[in-house]
């Protein structure tokens, strides 16, 4: 019999409980063995969990009991739940966690830590989605040229809404906060940062890159107005909050931001809170995985597969490799080496030559213009002029931007979003 001990019994780690004791005769069979849950932990040892589990509110009752082989880290944080997996390791045992900020700042010392003792954490990046399982075992084979995804609900939910509803940002944010897809302090996932510990967690898988999201370009969906969304749809695209992580002959770009991909794509067509991941490998070419990214028994689902997977005895390397990938060679590229297309919008003075200036101006950085777009709107004599380039490297892009800023006929901010084809 394997005993588990269940650090914090919130939405996963109650689902957790649920399952495996109603699941109990499916995961015997695939596991070979009896999978038990010793104790939970919590802090409120008062409230109800729904769960029929041992409590304490005591991590040591867990970490330190020699009784327990596999610890669940499900409490969140990040200082505190490494000094537990630590310790859980030390002692000898196993831990399974869905804890992206966790990964995202201690992977690299965690896996150090756990040398050959399983840390399996398949439901910290897209929930119930097995991303990390496709690239740590089904996908190894191959040079990893890109991942791009959706990796966070709340936000696809809102520009789903944007997009197909109109609705506007500040609506939509309210909508999804009241149905309990948003946080009462939303910047986490509006901003970009839960997808940017998922993008970290598979580049590391993918490249070895060891980056935390301070390194990273990101940026969130809150500056997407309905003009952009209007631009969008009239040259055919989605806006997406995308995780992006590519091979280049210079190195990896890691970024997360709203982005324009085609209408036709398939990552186009996920709406609401789904997540969706594609992985293009060199000799597999695009493989594409979509499910749950978040949600008690989703997540859930995957903590236990890890769990299964361990007492079956089928974990690697917690990152999946042994040596140094491609040479122990790829470096991170800056920020200003990201090189794909831009859109841009601006507010000019509704005057002839005005456009001149502006495109002089873009090719005064290699700049070229794609498609352009004025929008007939007149405000305070002004118009929007809106346009996409062509590939050109992100600081020539900045260059322009600071450069319009100082031309007389241009008013206001200049919002830029990047596109990718
Ligand atoms: N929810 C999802 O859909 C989802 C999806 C993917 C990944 N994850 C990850 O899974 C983890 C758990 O998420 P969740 O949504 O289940 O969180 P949650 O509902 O807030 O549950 C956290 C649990 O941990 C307990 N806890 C927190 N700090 C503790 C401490 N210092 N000592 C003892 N217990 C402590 C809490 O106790 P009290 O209840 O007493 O406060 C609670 O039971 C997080 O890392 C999250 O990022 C969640």
């Amino acid at each position: 019999m394997i005993k588990i001990g269940i650090l914090g019994v919130g939405t996963v780690g109650a689902s957790v409980a649920n399952i495996l004791e109603t699941n109990a005769d499916i995961i015997e069979a695939r596991a070979g063995k009896k999978i038990v849950v010793k104790a939970g932990v919590v802090k409120n040892l008062s409230k109800d969990r729904g769960v029929s589990i041992t409590l304490s509110d005591n991590p040591s009752d867990i970490v330190d009991d020699p009784e327990i082989d596999i610890v669940v880290e499900l409490m969140g944080g990040v200082e505190e739940p490494y000094e537990l997996v630590k310790k859980a390791l030390q002692n000898g045992k196993a831990v399974v966690t869905a804890n992206k900020a966790l990964l995202a700042y201690h992977r690299y010392e965690l896996q150090e830590i756990a040398g050959n003792i399983p840390l399996m954490y398949e439901a910290s990046t897209a929930g119930g989605i097995p991303i990390i399982g496709a690239l740590r075992n089904g996908l190894t084979a191959n040079h990893i040229e890109s991942i791009q995804g959706i990796m966070n609900g709340t936000t696809n939910y809102m520009l789903t809404k944007m997009i197909n509803e109109g609705a506007l940002y500040d609506e939509i944010l309210k909508e999804a906060q009241e149905l309990g897809y948003a946080e009462a302090d939303p910047t986490f996932d509006v901003g970009g940062f839960d997808a940017s510990h998922k993008l970290l967690i598979l580049a590391s898988i993918a490249y070895g890159i060891d980056a935390k999201p301070e390194d990273i370009l990101i940026e969130g969906i809150q500056k997407i107005t309905a003009t952009d969304v209007d631009f969008a749809k009239e040259f055919g695209y989605e806006i997406k909050l995308l995780g992006i992580a590519k091979k280049t002959k210079n190195g990896v770009e890691l970024r997360v931001h709203p982005t324009m991909i085609p209408s036709s794509s398939m990552i186009a067509k996920v709406d609401g809170v789904m997540n969706a991941v594609s992985v293009v490998g060199d000799r597999v070419g695009e493989t594409m995985y979509y499910g749950a990214g978040a949600g008690g028994d989703a997540t859930a689902s995957a903590v236990v597969a890890d769990i299964i997977d361990i007492v079956r005895g089928n974990h690697g390397p917690m990152l999946g490799y042994k040596k140094g990938l491609e040479g122990g060679g790829l470096e991170l590229l800056s920020k200003e080496n990201i090189t794909t297309n831009y859109y841009l919008r601006m507010e000019v003075d509704d005057q002839p030559g005005v456009l001149a200036k502006v495109t002089n101006s873009l090719d005064t950085f290699g700049i070229s213009i794609e498609s352009m777009l004025q929008k007939p709107h007149v405000e305070d004599g002004h118009v929007k002029l809106l346009f996409t380039t062509h590939k050109c490297q992100e600081a020539k892009i900045e260059e322009a931007i600071l450069a319009f800023k100082k031309l007389e006929c241009v008013h206001g901010k200049i919002a830029m979003m990047r596109i990718e084809k």
